[in-house]
């Protein structure tokens, strides 16, 4: 039978002008697929999580721009450049705080710079092939990803993983869900705890199905239980993805994964952030200097809820994301390796090494 694992999160209809997504605001009752081909419609799809989790907005983008950049009608270079960055620049504004996309755009924006006195169809040929290439690139990092994490853990192994970083949020794989579906396949049988995600339910709706319907042994547990499972003795290990990692460790990931951090030290739970190279953004030296996303009040108040379960006009904070301290951190597992404290260091190490690789072709 088709899982939800049968589809892919994020493809490319060049013939039909389309950015192609699950609507993940919509799961798990409901599988749509939809066609994005507009500005707008990328721009929309990715502010309202229709499509969400760091890799998988990075692809999004990535096949965005070329579609976009496809409409472009020029012959001059400069005139073509100048029209790809306003589109560009209006992607990268449709979410702040996962540096994938702006790390997917810059990419794309290189190679046009790098090819500039190519004809502009060579360059839009060369423009979907680097977008296709970055996709390609997701699955076989998370699988990397996956192998590097399942040398943390052992069969039977409690895991305990916070918001999506799955499937739905990459490729194929996912991040922090590698480990897990690599671990399925050879026969380690974890038994997983998903935090639902207050407020918009990605641990539930997301990370549980895809799960569940891989045959994995996952418990949803409410983000205010992950205490108790900790104290109990049931999870070795937690598992997250994140949205950026600063240069000296801090991460940042879905809103509650600190919590769950100062949780997993006091119960002596190794916390892993399951990360791509391309997450790592060396230019922000720590989390303070990571940017935030705040989110409108009504998702806390109303969104999931068939009526309001708040007054009307109450105060609300929404922060999408939270900083988890590096100190909290027992590893940053990369597709080159996992880097440990003290991080600026072994970030060093593990970028001399994705140099090394890439000047072979990572593979
Ligand atoms: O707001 P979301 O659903 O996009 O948040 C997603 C997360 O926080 C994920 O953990 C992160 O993007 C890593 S996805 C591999």
């Amino acid at each position: 039978m088709k899982t939800i694992r049968d589809y892919e999160t994020v493809a490319l209809d060049d013939e039909n002008g389309a950015v192609v997504i699950i609507d993940q605001t919509k799961l798990p009752g409901t599988t749509e697929i939809i066609s994005l081909k507009t500005g707008e419609e990328i721009w929309d799809a990715i502010y309202l999580l229709k499509v969400r989790g760091a890799p998988a907005i990075g692809v999004t983008a990535a096949f965005g721009i070329y579609l976009l950049a496809k409409k472009i009608q020029t012959d001059d270079f400069d005139t073509f450049y100048q029209e790809f960055q306003k589109q560009k620049d209006y992607l990268d504004s449709s979410r702040p705080t996962a540096v994938n996309l702006s790390w997917a755009l810059r990419r794309m924006e290189q190679v046009c710079l790098a090819n500039r006195e190519k004809p502009i169809a060579e360059i839009k040929a060369l423009l979907k092939a680097e977008a296709l290439e970055i996709k390609e690139e997701d699955i076989r990092v998370c699988k990397a990803i996956g192998e590097y994490g399942l040398s943390l853990v052992k069969p039977g192994d409690g895991i305990l993983t916070h918001c999506n970083a799955g499937q739905l949020a990459a490729c194929k794989y996912g991040t922090a869900t590698a480990p897990i579906y690599l671990g399925e396949e050879r026969g380690y049988h974890f038994r997983v705890f998903a935090d639902e995600t207050r407020p918009l339910l990605q641990g539930a709706r997301l990370t549980a199905y895809e799960l569940f319907s891989s045959g994995v042994d996952v418990t949803l547990i409410c983000d205010n239980m992950s205490g108790t499972v900790m104290r109990n003795g049931w999870v070795n290990a937690v598992f997250v993805g994140c949205d950026r990692v600063a240069a000296n460790g801090d991460t940042a990931n879905k809103i509650g994964t600190s919590v769950v951090a100062a949780v997993a030290k006091r119960y002596n739970v190794p916390v892993y952030i399951c990360a791509p190279t391309a997450t790592i953004d060396l230019s922000t030296p720590t989390g303070a200097d990571i940017t935030i996303e705040q989110r409108p009040a009504h998702e806390v108040t109303q969104m999931w809820y068939r009526e309001p379960m708040a007054p009307e006009g109450v105060k609300v904070f929404n922060p999408a994301f939270d900083i988890t301290d590096h100190d909290l951190i027992a590893g940053i597992v990369t597709e080159y390796g996992i880097a440990r404290e003290p991080y600026t260091e072994s970030f060093r190490e593990i970028f001399a090494r994705k140099k090394e690789r890439d000047s072979h072709k990572f593979n």
